[in-house]
């Protein structure tokens, strides 16, 4: 059974969840994904990033994992904006679902739980940018994100290779109070 979980805070975030994100992390790289990594992904590299990221939950960052019997096989993670003038939007970031688990709609159950705490939070704006040309563009205009142009050359594979980057948006229906 898939059960998605936010991660509120540093305690939640143990040692056991560091090493499977670790996992999870250099397994979307080693399987080429462009997401902000070169391969081979060090294990210090990978840890150093999520420690980063686990200090970053009790500001402006959330982060959800999707879990198979205890098992970390996806996350993504929303940044909230915290200027004066965009608290109405939020950055959807690193979405990963381990490749031994994909096609099972574990992304799906990510983002739905995301959008539904945005909308929670009154964040009407949703960006995000994702490699051209990827799966993960198939799935964001699966649901409903509106791709609004790409820049070529923007970042590296994990090969190095650089590639276009593509920036979607989607709005939120947020009630008004
Ligand atoms: C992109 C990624 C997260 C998708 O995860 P996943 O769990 O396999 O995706 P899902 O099974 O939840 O599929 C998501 C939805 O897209 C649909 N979908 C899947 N493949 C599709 C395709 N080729 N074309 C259109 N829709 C597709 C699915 O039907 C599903 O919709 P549904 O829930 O309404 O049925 C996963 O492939 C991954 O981790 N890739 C590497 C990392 C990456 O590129 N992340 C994006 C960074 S921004």
């Amino acid at each position: 059974m898939i059960t998605i979980r936010q991660i509120k805070t540093n305690q939640e975030a143990d040692q056991l969840v560091l090493i499977q994100l670790v996992r999870l992390l250099q397994n979307a790289v080693h399987q080429g994904a462009s997401v902000g990594f070169l391969s081979p992904l060090s294990d210090a590299q990978a840890m150093a990033y999520w420690t980063g990221v686990f200090e970053s939950l009790q500001s402006d960052l959330v982060l959800w994992v999707a879990e198979v019997d205890g098992q970390v096989v996806g996350s993504v993670q929303l940044a909230l904006c915290m200027k004066a003038n965009g608290r109405h939007r939020a950055d959807v970031q690193k979405l990963f679902v381990h490749s031994d688990y994909r096609g099972h709609g574990i992304s799906s159950r990510l983002l739905t739980e995301l959008e539904a705490f945005a909308i929670e939070q009154k964040r009407s704006l949703l960006v995000l940018d994702t490699e051209a040309g990827s799966l993960a563009e198939k799935i964001y205009q699966h649901w409903a994100w509106v791709r609004v142009g790409e820049i070529p050359q923007y970042a590296g594979r994990p090969d190095g290779q650089l590639t276009a980057t593509c920036y979607y948006y989607k709005t939120l229906a947020v009630p008004v109070a």
